[in-house]
């Protein structure tokens, strides 16, 4: 579902490389734990592999059709992010604007799914990550680990079969993050996608399939 070998990436300015030939095999339906120090790469190679940075040279295979994200053009990297991806970020990014049904609909809208469907899937999905009755609120209106549970329904609601996600419960108390992941977890599972987590929780990372840890020397 993920497959990456030989990538390497610099930032702009940046003396030496993030990572340099780096490789990562993903299958379908497993979930892999990324831990590392604070600094290391982590959510540099996470936004290589959802095209919102790019990789300088390497190949990421993304999805059942395997498609290179290193080597597609802009418009190609948004259609399969729009269909193939889902992203939890650590700051959540629910757009205030947006009420909490219109935000888990974005993914709707960008990947094309017919809008006979969108209401009852929003619903459903909203009901499974205990926020039911939560589609006319303002995000205004809900805690922080109420907008992580928004933010998840949001990167599930397309059924991508790769989920990204960045210390997805960075911002939140310890008991509430425990929750949230379990919850995050359970859906993923559900699913049956394949998922990239970064996390700095050892409970977390054991309840993954595998646990990878990024260092100044690579993947170990
Ligand atoms: N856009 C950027 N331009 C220059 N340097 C960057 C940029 N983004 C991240 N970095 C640097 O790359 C390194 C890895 O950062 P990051 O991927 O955020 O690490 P982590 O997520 O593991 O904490 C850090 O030294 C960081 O300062
Ligand atoms: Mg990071």
């Amino acid at each position: 579902m993920l497959s990456i070998a030989n990538l390497s990436k610099r930032h702009p300015h940046s003396a030496r490389p993030v990572f340099s030939g780096l490789g990562l095999a993903v299958a379908a339906g497993e979930i892999v734990a990324l831990v590392g120090e604070s600094g290391v790469g982590k959510s540099t190679l996470l936004n290589c592999i959802a095209g919102l940075e790019t990789a300088d040279a390497g190949a990421i295979l993304v999805g059942p059709q395997a498609k290179d994200i290193v080597r597609l053009d802009e418009a190609a990297r948004a259609a399969l992010r729009a269909t193939g991806i889902g992203f939890v970020f650590q700051a959540f990014h629910v757009l205030p604007t947006l009420t909490v049904a219109q935000n888990v609909a974005v993914p709707l809208l960008l990947s094309g799914v017919a809008a006979r469907e969108h209401a009852p899937r929003i619903e459903s999905l909203l009901a499974r990550v205990g926020l039911a009755g939560f589609g006319p609120r303002w995000p205004g209106t809900l805690s922080g680990g109420e907008l992580q549970r928004v933010a998840i329904a949001r990167a599930l609601v397309h059924r991508p079969a790769l989920i990204l996600a960045d210390e997805p419960t960075g911002n939140l108390d310890p008991r509430t993050a425990d929750e949230i992941l379990t919850l995050l977890l359970e859906r993923v599972r559900e699913e049956g996608a394949s998922a990239l987590i970064v996390t700095h929780s050892q409970h977390v990372a054991q309840s993954c399939d595998r646990i990878l840890t990024l260092t100044p020397d690579g993947l170990q």
